[in-house]
């Protein structure tokens, strides 16, 4: 009998809740359960919208949520195929170097190759310097500029 993986990913799911918030929280986005299954109830993932579980399952014990993301397909006027932005990834500060970043990126582009999109991107924070080195080892060229103009509420 074969061994089970150790990193599986599956759709995340409202009871995912308070792990995510966690997660999210260890990735600088304070926020709550109750605001994520919120924004569950908002935001059906499907179409355009999509959440990723990342589980460990370690030989001795109960398999654990240790990574998210987020994945949002943008349509855009003038091209046939969309394109996919990778919106949120995280992996918990004691799961890191298993594998979970790399299978949960795998697992947004199957799905946006699924939607069609000419390709995966992400922005990622010029202060983050070590998930730039990641991106790159996994196949991310580094191609835009982005500029962000703050709005009021
Ligand atoms: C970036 C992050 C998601 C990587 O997750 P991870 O689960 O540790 O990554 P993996 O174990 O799947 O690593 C995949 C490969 O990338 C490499 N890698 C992981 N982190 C790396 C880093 N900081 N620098 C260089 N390479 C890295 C791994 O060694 C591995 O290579 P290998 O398969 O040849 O051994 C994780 O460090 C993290 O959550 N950081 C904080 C949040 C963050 O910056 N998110 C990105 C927001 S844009």
């Amino acid at each position: 009998m074969s061994r089970p993986e150790p990193v599986t990913v599956r759709p995340a799911q409202p009871e995912d809740a308070d792990s995510l918030a966690g997660l999210f929280g260890r990735l600088g986005y304070a926020t709550t359960g109750p605001v994520v299954a919120a924004q569950f109830a908002l935001y059906h993932p499907g179409a355009s919208f999509h959440a990723l579980a990342a589980e460990h399952h370690p030989a001795d014990g109960a398999p654990r949520l240790v990574g998210a993301a987020t994945v949002s397909i943008q349509q855009r006027l003038y091209a046939a195929r969309p394109v996919a932005q990778l919106t949120a990834l995280v992996t918990d500060a004691e799961a890191r170097q298993l594998g979970v970043g790399r299978a949960l990126v795998r697992a947004a582009a199957e799905l946006a190759r699924n939607a069609r999109c000419e390709r995966l991107f992400v922005r990622s924070d010029r202060r983050r310097t070590e998930s730039h080195d990641f991106y790159r080892m996994l196949g991310f060229d580094e191609v835009n500029l982005t500029f962000d103009l703050p709005l009021d509420p």
